[in-house]
C-alpha cells in the first residue's frame, strides 16, 4: 500500500535518446520500485509500435493515449516513471503527477544525445526524416522551458552513467521530497 509518507514518484523528462529509460530501470531496480516505460506501456496497450501509432492514427491520437496512460499514474507512489521526449510540453501532463512525483530533467546537448542514439533513431517517427542533430536541436529549442521546469536539472554530459543513476536515486529519495 502506499500513503502520504511514502516517497514520491519519480518522472524522468528530457530529449528523445537522452537515457530516460536506461537510468529509470536501473533508479528502480536499485530501490525496489515499479519501473514504467510510458510508451512501452502504451505499445502494450495498443499492440502496435509507436512508430505505428504515429504513422496509422497520426501523432494527435498519440497524445491522447499519452494522456490517457498519465492519468492512470495519479497518486502512485514508489514508481520511476520514463515517459516519451514529448510528454512534459503536453499541457497538464507535468501538472497531474507534480503534486506526489519529483520531476527530473536529464539534460544533454543534441550532438550528445545524437551520439547516443547512433543508429537507433530509425524506430523514433520525429526523429525519422532529417538530420538528427538539427532534428533535436529543433525540439529542444521548444521544449527546454517545459524540461527546465523540472525540480531537479542533471547535466549527463558531466557524468557517467552511473553518476546519474546515483544521483537521481539521492534525489528520489531525499527528505523534504513531494
Ligand atoms: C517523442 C519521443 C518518443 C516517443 C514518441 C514522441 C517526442 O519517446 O514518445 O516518438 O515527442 O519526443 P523517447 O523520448 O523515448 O524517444
Amino acid at each position: 500500500m502506499s500513503g502520504a509518507g511514502d516517497p514520491p514518484a519519480v518522472v524522468l523528462v528530457g530529449l528523445p535518446g537522452v537515457g530516460k529509460s536506461t537510468v529509470g530501470a536501473a533508479v528502480a531496480e536499485h530501490l525496489g520500485w515499479a519501473f514504467l516505460d510510458l510508451d512501452r506501456e502504451i505499445e502494450r496497450r495498443e499492440g502496435r509500435t509507436i512508430a505505428r501509432i504515429f504513422a496509422e492514427a497520426g501523432e494527435a491520437r498519440f497524445r491522447e493515449l499519452e494522456r490517457e496512460a498519465t492519468r492512470e499514474l495519479v497518486g502512485r507512489r514508489r514508481i520511476v516513471v520514463a515517459p516519451g521526449g514529448g510528454w512534459a510540453a503536453q499541457p497538464g501532463l507535468v501538472a497531474l503527477l507534480r503534486p506526489h512525483a519529483t520531476i527530473i530533467y536529464l539534460a544533454a546537448s543534441p550532438a550528445a544525445v545524437a551520439r547516443r542514439l547512433g543508429a537507433g533513431q530509425g524506430d523514433r517517427p520525429l526523429l525519422a526524416t532529417g538530420d538528427t542533430v538539427d532534428r533535436l536541436a529543433a525540439l529542444l529549442a521548444e521544449r527546454a522551458p517545459h524540461y527546465r521546469a523540472a525540480d531537479h536539472v542533471i547535466d549527463t554530459e558531466l557524468i557517467d552513467a552511473q553518476g546519474v543513476v546515483d544521483m537521481v536515486r539521492l534525489l528520489a529519495t531525499a527528505p523534504g521530497g513531494r
